[in-house]
């Protein structure tokens, strides 16, 4: 019963066969798509939360996730090389184990998307903040610049960038292959000058002790479990599939490309950071741990630096840039906060629009209201879901921090993409003769690992983080049982081959 309503694979096919999108981007323009959704506040904001839980040990956090992530692409690879449609996770559970845990997929990407992007939006006023006050000498109070927990009151900037980027989606802005490939290189560029400039005054001694915190939730497997988030974003790769030329063999290349080119860039930043100026915790007056975005450790970083010593990278709203100023590159970290600044929106963008196109493709088989995929008579925009998922961004960028957010997007995250990994174990199972353009290497043993790995950086978040899946389930299987259960039309019987040119998403185009 729980997995009979299962989309058709062949009227997916269809679909996308049916649509005019055209086919533009190659192996190297989506390994940039995958970079340019992939590099954001993990790396230039969160490397102080992860430096907060594993001090030095954050490297072998990068490495954890990466991996997960790794295994998570390898399993995505090949749905989105047997499935190049939109949806991503949310389609190929649809196609594969069926209506009710494709609807927990879709319903948990909202999290994955949502809340992620309000975690970009704070991350971004973290830098926005730092260089008005270093680079105009403009000081924004504490009480406008953070939310309550962290001792403010409302992150206005956080709230303003949400509000700027959901009205260019509404006016119908679609952010271009081309701007894509200028807004990555200057993150790229912005990451290899910080590389060259931190790793030759690194000091060994600033890797001693390099496990602070053990391995635990405040400790290296926490700390993966909070960076994972820096990884978040190549699966907007496998949503690009349908606008790739030879898919089969590209999309493969961009998502493992991507990851590899992010992987090895965030080892070389946190060794830069950690030699440069030192990663340990910040702790307690009597020795205790400390935890991100705690009012404690707020409160502790500002007796610190009232005391007159150097703000410890644990305590930095803009990690990277700091780094720099500490060692005495004031007017390249003011550069760096400013590369920040102009391409951490980009990926505010991406997560906003990635939400609008799952809404999107669940309002069009039936499962919300159709209203939500209305599109605005002079924009041509699907307006109302990109207003209502803005007014959701904004709110929650303007009174909580960076740290938690990016945890409560992972708990989605890490399930959608577990769920990935299950459906094509499945899918090999059900239907192994059907031709896979690409086929996850040794799929018995990655797949698991997938699985097992998305669990065990889940269970490592942070206890709130790990109930907001199952409570924000509960409520989506409510909404699936009293609304859409009934209006599906798979369950109405009514598969859908449509053309999508009449899409009013805007895409990835030339
Ligand atoms: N990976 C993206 C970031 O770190 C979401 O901002």
């Amino acid at each position: 019963m729980l997995f009979s309503r299962i989309k058709p694979l062949e009227a997916i096919l269809a679909t996308a066969e049916n649509k005019s999108l055209r086919r533009t981007l190659g192996a190297f323009q989506l390994t940039m798509l995958g970079i340019g959704a992939v590099i954001g506040t993990g790396i230039f904001v969160l490397t102080s939360e992860a430096a907060q839980k594993a001090g030095p040990g954050m490297m072998i956090s990068f490495v954890i996730a990466g991996f997960v992530c790794a295994v998570a692409a390898l399993c995505y690879a090949e749905l989105a090389s047997m499935v190049p449609v939109a949806g991503s996770a949310y389609t190929y559970t649809y196609a594969v184990v069926g209506e009710v845990l494709a609807w927990m997929v879709g319903w948990a990407l909202i999290l994955e998307y949502a809340v992620g992007a309000s975690a970009v939006a704070v991350g971004w006023s973290g830098y926005f903040v730092g260089l008005i006050n270093s680079g105009l000498g403009i000081h924004l109070p504490l009480w406008l610049s953070v939310g309550p927990n962290e001792g403010g009151f409302i992150n206005l900037p956080a709230a303003v960038i949400s509000a700027l980027v959901t009205g260019l989606l509404i006016l119908g802005t679609t952010e271009s292959a081309r701007v894509n490939a200028v807004l990555v290189s200057i993150k790229v560029l912005a990451l290899t000058v910080f590389v060259a400039l931190t790793l030759p005054v690194m000091h060994k001694a600033n890797f001693h002790p390099f496990i602070p915190n053990g391995w635990g939730t405040v400790g290296i497997v926490g700390a993966a479990s909070s960076i994972f988030f820096a990884y978040v974003g190549f699966d907007a790769v496998s949503t690009a599939a349908e606008e790739t030329t030879n898919p089969q063999r590209n999309v493969p290349i961009g998502l493992i490309g991507s990851l590899l080119i992010c992987t090895v860039f965030y080892l070389l930043v946190s060794a830069g950071a950690i030699g440069a100026i030192g990663a340990q915790p910040v702790r307690g007056l009597h020795g205790a741990i400390l935890l991100p975005g705690s009012a404690q450790l707020a409160q502790r970083c500002q007796q610190i630096v009232a005391g007159g010593a150097v703000q410890p990278l644990a305590c930095s709203h803009e990690a990277l840039a700091h780094v720099l100023r500490v060692i005495g590159d004031v007017g390249v970290g003011n550069l760096l906060g400013l590369a920040a600044f102009i391409a951490l929106p980009s990926v505010v963008l991406m997560m906003i629009f990635g939400q609008t196109r799952i809404f999107f493709v669940m309002a069009r088989d039936g499962l919300l209201p159709p209203v939500l995929a209305s599109v605005h008579p002079r924009f041509k925009t699907p307006h109302v879901v990109t207003l209502l998922t803005g007014v959701v961004v904004i709110l929650m960028a303007a009174f909580l921090p960076v740290g938690t957010l990016a945890d409560y997007s992972n708990s989605g995250t890490l399930f959608a993409f577990a769920m990935v990994a299950v459906s094509v174990l499945v899918l090999r199972v059900k239907d192994p003769n059907r031709h896979r353009p690409f086929r996850t290497p040794m799929l018995w043993l990655v797949a698991p690992l997938a699985v097992l790995g998305c669990i065990g950086l889940y269970i490592k978040l942070p206890l709130v983080a790990i109930l907001v899946l199952p409570g924000w389930g509960a409520i989506g299987l409510l909404v699936y049982i009293f609304y859409s259960r009934s209006r599906s039309y798979v369950g109405r019987g009514i598969v859908e081959v449509e053309p999508l040119e009449a899409s009013p998403i805007p895409g990835l185009k030339e």
